[in-house]
């Protein structure tokens, strides 16, 4: 399976995903900064990838102070998770990872730096290993949903690349396919950074799946005429009552889904639960460059001076979702029994 983080004692090794698919490149690195800015960038993304970088940011940052005070260690990991937590602000992950190592210094308010460090690295492998058993237990949950011989869209990429495992959405379909279900996955292209089409057909093959590329505007003509089962996409943050921030273009897709009248799934870990707070408006959404928008594909794709509205994701109101699928197990309307972890 593809390593898309990897802690390797004392620096972060992450594969580069903005060159890909032409280009596998793994970075190592010892420099809390460079991780930040991978993040920024997208070289290192996904809400549950963004927990695992997070965590491993904090212990690179922390490094150098193993043998410094107490009090300086805890400045400079206080200084170091507000810079992580400023790199992007919509998937919860990222500072449900942070404050976890947080609480772990607050709880021992007694221990050396070294000690403290060792503990934190702990707590940082556990948040990897958790991510992936809790993309298994997702990947068993929502195989169920899907049956043999569907047609199912996808959009953005929710695979290996994305969490510390097999992934969400992708984790759902490539346990589906594991259990010998034939499916056939359509994948949205996912304009203006293309996950989709670079990333998530890339996942596809490897795993030998089925998969047909289709750029975002044909969602809604391939579900008329390619009989579509159901759409599943992942979350970068679920409120208490089940609205779903995900990759902008997500909204569309549940709209055409109650319109065709299928099925519109959400799949995503516990850890991108966010019940402090009651409803998708307190989200907030990430706006990215208009650059990102008139310089695609490495060339001008919009008149010099272009005014661009270029939100990184959307929110898909609950009454548009079907099932919300996380590590303990399917949720169904009216989410009541949505928990984080
Ligand atoms: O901007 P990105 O590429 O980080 O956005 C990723 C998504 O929107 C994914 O669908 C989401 O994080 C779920 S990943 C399992």
């Amino acid at each position: 399976m593809i390593k898309s983080i990897e802690w390797c004692g004392s620096s972060v090794r992450f594969l580069d995903q903005t060159l890909l698919p032409g280009d596998e490149v793994y970075i190592d690195t010892e420099d809390p900064a460079v991780l930040i800015d991978a993040i920024k960038r997208l070289k290192v993304r996904g809400a549950p990838l963004l927990g695992i970088a997070a965590a491993y940011g904090l212990l690179l940052s922390l490094i150098p102070m193993r043998t410094a005070s107490r009090d300086a260690f805890l400045v400079a990991a206080d200084r170091s998770a507000d810079a992580i937590a400023a790199s992007r602000p919509t998937a919860v992950n990222l500072f449900w990872a942070l404050e976890r190592m947080k609480r772990l210094l607050r709880l021992n308010p007694h221990n050396a730096p070294d000690e403290l460090f060792d503990m934190l690295q702990t707590e940082a492998l556990a948040i990897h290993q958790e991510d992936r058993a809790m993309c298994d237990a997702i990947g068993v949950a929502g195989a169920a949903l899907i049956p043999d011989g569907a047609n199912v869209l996808t959009h953005c990429n929710t695979g290996a690349l994305a969490t510390g495992g097999i992934g969400t959405a992708f984790g759902v379909l490539y346990t589906a396919h594991r259990a010998g279900k034939r499916i056939v996955v359509y994948a949205d292209e996912t304009r203006p950074l293309l996950q989709g089409a670079r990333l998530t057909m890339w996942e596809l093959q490897k795993a030998g799946i089925p998969g047909v590329l289709i750029t975002d505007n044909t969602a809604a003509w391939t579900i008329r005429t390619k009989r579509i089962d159901a759409i599943i996409t992942g979350a970068d943050r679920i409120a208490a009552n089940g609205d779903t921030a995900n990759k902008i273009g997500t909204y569309n897709l549940a709209v055409l889904a109650k319109e065709h009248g299928i099925p519109f799934y959400i799949a995503a870990p516990s850890s991108t639960v966010d019940t402090s707070i009651a409803d998708g408006v307190a989200i907030v959404i990430e706006e990215r460059s208009g650059d990102e928008v008139t310089r695609s594909f490495g060339t001008t794709t919009a008149p010099a001076g272009s005014s661009v509205f270029a939100p990184a994701f959307d929110v898909t109101p609950h009454h548009l979702i079907s099932a919300i699928i996380t590590d303990r197990g399917v949720h169904r309307p009216p989410f009541r029994g949505l928990v984080q972890r």
